[in-house]
């Protein structure tokens, strides 16, 4: 297995985010194709090209294009919008910051696409708020790419308008749920929204909307110059393209690796060098923290999007975090609990008091206070939040604990009989989120 750049193929390159560097290697090519086409033609491409969505649910990119109702002759419409969902905050994740930093324009280029398919003259960008370099390189692109046209009033000579606001995140996990994105966008407090109805019919100011991962549109722009055929032949059929996997924990060189979709954990780690310190594979999450864990018997299991959720886990944004025989579950589960505890956002029961109940068991189960019947809580627990919460960040909060149940009972019940976590003595965790 090797390195498939196709996203990352700009990244080593001199000052790759700079638009003349950018057009020197085949940027904006793809826009001045895209425009040659009816944008009736562009959605099917891309849903020929079977392009699912990079930010966690694998949904058909083509597919949520043409839910954007079409205005019918005579009738008034709403303006239609794209928002970019760059907020990146599922723990362990770490690919659409060096896109925005290395190469901005690819996900510029793919928005103005999009745009032009979907009948939108705006597009905003919600970048997490910390990011300020980010945010910085990418309102630098936005300015390049309108100076030269790209951007603006009648695109290219296009006679199409094409705006980008680029604008900053408060840094709360859950904005980065869609509807509580557009909430946030909107000025309000960023909350899920009760869905139906959908973005799609009403969305940012309750017009009809594309809500796109930066990765999902990066990947436009290669697709239109590739070809649907091309890209469907560097993945799997029901997951095509490559996915870039971030690497973060037990392996030596932790980093980004863009590989075809479907490329195995074994072969993951043999791209970073291995597992550091030559310590054995103990256990790993495919897509972050909201995806059920994984052990050593799924090092060969192909991470694309159907395989894993056939392997009872998500391959959600392909953040690979990995942890070694050293590596305390329970610790690693802690914190994570801790982390959604923090993020949930009150709305609803399940989610709120369920992860604050969490915790409170961790702690105990780690201090040496915790019960044989706190396994059965937390299962109990799970049972109550997955399902039964408001958004998706209920259920995720329930992955890690329930699947570390199923796996590592044993080592529950080490720290109840233990007193404690049987780890500490040998190495404490670092980095769990
Ligand atoms: C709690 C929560 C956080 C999310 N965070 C992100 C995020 O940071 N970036 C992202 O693209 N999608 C995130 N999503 C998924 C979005 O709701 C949405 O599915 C995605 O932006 C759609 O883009 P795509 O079709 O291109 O994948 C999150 C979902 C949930 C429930
Ligand atoms: S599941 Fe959690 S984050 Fe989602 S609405 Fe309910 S309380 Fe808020």
């Amino acid at each position: 297995m090797s390195l498939t750049p196709v996203l990352t193929k700009r990244f080593g390159t001199a000052q790759p985010w700079k638009i003349e560097n950018y057009e020197r290697l085949d940027g904006y090519a793809g826009l001045r194709q895209a425009l040659t086409l009816l944008p009736d033609e562009l959605i099917a491409l891309v849903k020929d090209s079977n392009l699912r969505g990079r930010g966690g649910a694998g949904f058909p990119t083509g597919m949520k294009w043409q839910f954007i109702p079409q205005p019918k002759a005579g009738e008034p419409s709403k303006p239609h919008y794209v928002v970019i969902n760059a907020d990146e905050g599922e723990p362990g994740t770490c690919r659409d910051l060096p896109l925005m930093m290395n190469d901005p324009h690819s996900m510029i280029e793919g928005i103005i696409i999009a745009c032009y398919a979907v009948r939108a003259e705006y597009a905003f960008v919600y970048i997490r708020g910390e990011a300020v370099h980010a945010i910085r390189r990418v309102v630098g692109a936005v300015n390049e790419a309108r100076a030269k046209g790209y951007l603006g009033k009648n695109v290219l000579g296009s006679g199409f308008d094409c705006e980008i606001v680029v604008h900053a995140g408060a840094g709360a996990y859950i904005c980065g749920e869609e509807t509580a994105l557009l909430d946030s966008l909107e000025g309000r407090r960023g909350q899920p929204r009760l869905k139906p109805p959908f973005p799609a019919t009403n969305g940012l100011y309750d017009a009809p909307t594309v809500v796109n991962n930066v990765g999902t549109l990066a990947s436009v722009p290669y697709i239109v110059l590739g070809g649907a055929d091309w890209y469907k032949a560097l993945g799997p059929e029901g997951s095509p393209g490559t996915s870039i996997y971030s690497l973060s924990g037990r392996v030596a060189n932790p980093g980004q690796y863009e590989a075809p979709m479907g490329t195995t954990l074994r072969e993951l780690i043999g791209l970073a060098g291995g597992m550091s310190r030559g310590k054995d594979l103990k256990f790993w999450t495919p897509g972050g923290a909201s995806c059920p864990l994984l052990t050593t018997e799924h090092l060969d299991l192909p991470l694309d999007f159907d395989s894993v959720v056939k392997a009872g886990s998500m391959n959600g944004t392909s953040a690979v975090m990995i942890f070694d025989e050293d590596d305390c579950v329970v610790r690693a589960v802690k914190k994570w609990s801790e982390f959604f505890e923090h993020e949930s956002c009150g709305k609803c029961t399940p989610c709120r008091e369920g992860t604050y109940w969490y915790v409170g068991i961790y702690d105990r189960l780690e201090n040496g206070e915790g019960t044989e019947e706190d396994l059965d809580t937390l299962l109990d627990l799970s049972d109550n939040i997955l399902g039964r919460s408001f958004c998706a960040l209920g259920d995720g909060a329930t992955s890690s604990v329930s699947s570390s149940i199923k796996y590592f009972r044993d080592e529950y019940l080490a720290h109840v009989e233990g007193h404690g976590c049987p780890h500490t003595a040998t190495r404490t965790l670092a980095g769990a989120h």
